[in-house]
């Protein structure tokens, strides 16, 4: 219950990407129910997975400060934030969907936020497999969603530059305190043998590369969901093998 894989990397490495892959492979082999959570402020997560978001919690914590007389009178602040995360979360077809939108403001967001941290706690059990796709930096992930993550997914590019950047993103999850049961790496969009010397000092499992996909550029170009992305698509096969160990329990 409450498998929760975290998503990591530098800009543009293809988080999302591999996240709703990840989404759509849990669901096509049927090995439980998902919650897919987007957690970048500049959201598409959802786009990726073909789902329209109702509000985010962004939305809903805002109209809870600003007009903290819509609580229902009688009713604790903490039922509300619960009923209304609840409403919050999107169904799609063989998985749910949750945007948590722009991070907090000022004023009553602290408690707010640790109310917020709770009832996520509780949702996030009531799954099998929850998968959040983060912004680059990995702060929030420590405010807001989950303090930890049984399986930290680094997506990098081969360069060093990129491989460097993955390196500092683990040792910032561990300096922040995030517990993570395994550290993982995939290079994306690299078709060629990884010189494996380019590794040391990346304190993470590298699991193997996923070529460039003339499915996903076109999807891209398109703005189509990765729902739609042909189950053939080589991407995918790989991502099936190599990425056993990211949904695997142990
Ligand atoms: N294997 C791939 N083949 C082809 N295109 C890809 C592949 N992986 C990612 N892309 C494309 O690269 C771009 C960036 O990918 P994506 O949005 O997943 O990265 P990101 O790490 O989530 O970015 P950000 O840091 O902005 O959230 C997108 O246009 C996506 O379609
Ligand atoms: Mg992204």
């Amino acid at each position: 219950m409450g498998y929760v894989i975290a998503m990591a990397g530098k800009g543009g490495t293809g988080k999302t990407t591999v996240a709703a892959l990840i989404v759509r492979i849990l669901k096509d082999n049927k090995l439980g129910s998902i919650l897919a959570i987007d957690a970048d402020p500049n959201s598409n997560l959802a786009d990726a997975l073909g789902i329209k978001v109702k509000a985010s919690i962004g939305e809903i914590l805002d109209e809870i400060c600003v007009h903290p007389e819509k609580v229902p009178a009688g009713m604790p602040k903490e039922r509300f934030i619960e009923y209304e995360v609840q409403t919050a979360v999107s169904e799609g077809v063989g998985f749910d969907c949750l945007t948590m939108g722009r991070p907090e403001g000022p004023g009553c967001y602290c408690y707010v936020n640790n109310v917020l941290r709770d009832v996520l706690g509780k949702l996030i059990k009531d799954y099998d497999f929850v998968i959040i796709d983060n912004e680059a930096g990995l702060e929030h992930l420590s405010r807001r969603t989950t303090r930890s993550a049984d399986a930290l997914v680094v997506v990098s590019d081969a360069s060093k530059v990129g491989l460097k950047a993955a390196e500092r993103i683990i040792a910032l999850a561990k300096e922040l305190k995030i517990q993570t049961k395994k550290n993982l790496l995939i290079i994306n969009r690299f078709n060629n043998n990884l010189d494996k010397e380019k590794l040391e000092g990346v304190e993470a499992e590298y699991l193997g590369n996923l070529a460039q996909d003339a499915g996903i550029e076109k999807i891209s170009l398109n703005g189509g969901s990765l729902m739609e992305l042909s189950r053939d698509a080589l991407v995918l096969t790989a991502l099936n093998k190599i990425g056993e160990k990211i949904w695997q329990r142990n």
